[in-house]
């Protein structure tokens, strides 16, 4: 059986919730007998499985595709989507046309990055029965925009991704990935987020410990990621016998509240 939302907050209320990153049906199977809680079908496919410096060549076929493998491959994690660059940022109805692909596709939630600008969008989602999960901080399609992957929210500009943050909240969000940003600020969204309404779970990437559950690309915690390889990032097949065995790691370490540590998250100076 599919672990549902209602089971992921109440899990949240007992440990830390496991997640990773995955593109297909063999890496899904391994990942479930780990007895990872979420997968997100991430655009990252577009660096770790595409080849491309970025993620924005990825597009919604892409993302479905990928999509249905994981599906196909797993029986119990919650499965998240991302909507790609350009699937959604024109209007809620483009959104809306991209998450039902992603949906059919066998998604339980879809993944879009943006705060404030993207509240609308998430309310018109929300409202259409679509579990949506924000994405702020450095939020990797915006990476033109950012000058390069780098933290987000230092000193001033921390208000603006709390406020980001807030706005998710209040469109109606189930989760919220919050990425490279300072621990402090990181652990300030995740107690708004318990303090929101229906109780929005943040996951964290580059974040805090604080947070209701851990991501990571999979790739990245197996030591086979290409290009950058952020602070946030540890090798959990260091030491271990077997990819299975550093998945079991990884899902124990987040699970207990040991990942991450601080050599794992980032400062308020850098
Ligand atoms: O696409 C992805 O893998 C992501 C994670 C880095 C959170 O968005």
């Amino acid at each position: 059986m599919r672990l549902t939302l209602h089971d992921l907050r109440r899990l949240a209320g007992e440990r830390k919730l496991a997640t990773l990153t995955c593109y297909d049906a063999s890496f899904a199977a391994l990942l479930d007998a780990a007895e990872i809680d979420l997968i997100l079908v991430g655009d990252s496919l577009g660096m770790v499985i595409q080849g491309h410096d970025s993620t924005l060549p990825v597009t919604l076929d892409d993302v479905a595709y990928h999509t249905r493998a994981v599906v196909r491959g797993s029986r119990r994690a919650w499965i998240v989507a991302d909507l790609p660059f350009g699937s959604y940022q024109q209007s809620p109805q483009q959104a809306l046309h991209g998450a039902v692909q992603l949906m059919q596709a066998g998604a339980q939630m879809v993944k879009l990055e943006g705060g404030v600008e993207m509240a609308p969008t998430i309310a018109f989602l929300v409202e259409r029965g679509i579990p949506v999960c924000g994405h702020i901080g450095l939020t990797p399609q915006h990476v033109n925009a950012f000058g390069g992957y780098r933290v987000q929210g230092r000193g001033d500009a921390a208000a603006g991704v709390l406020d980001a943050a807030r706005a998710v909240a209040d469109a109606g969000a189930a989760m919220l990935v919050i990425e490279a940003v300072p621990e402090p600020l990181a652990r300030a969204i995740a107690a708004l987020g318990r303090k929101s309404p229906d109780g929005m779970l943040t996951i964290g990437i580059g974040a805090s410990v604080a947070c209701d559950g851990q991501v990571l690309v999979l790739h990245d915690m197996l030591g086979i990621g290409v290009g950058r390889r952020p602070r946030f990032v540890k090798n959990f097949l260091d030491g271990q016998e077997s990819i299975a065995a550093a998945l079991r790691h990884y899902v124990e370490e987040v699970r207990a509240a040991r990942f991450p540590g601080a050599a794992q998250v980032y400062a308020e100076t850098p």
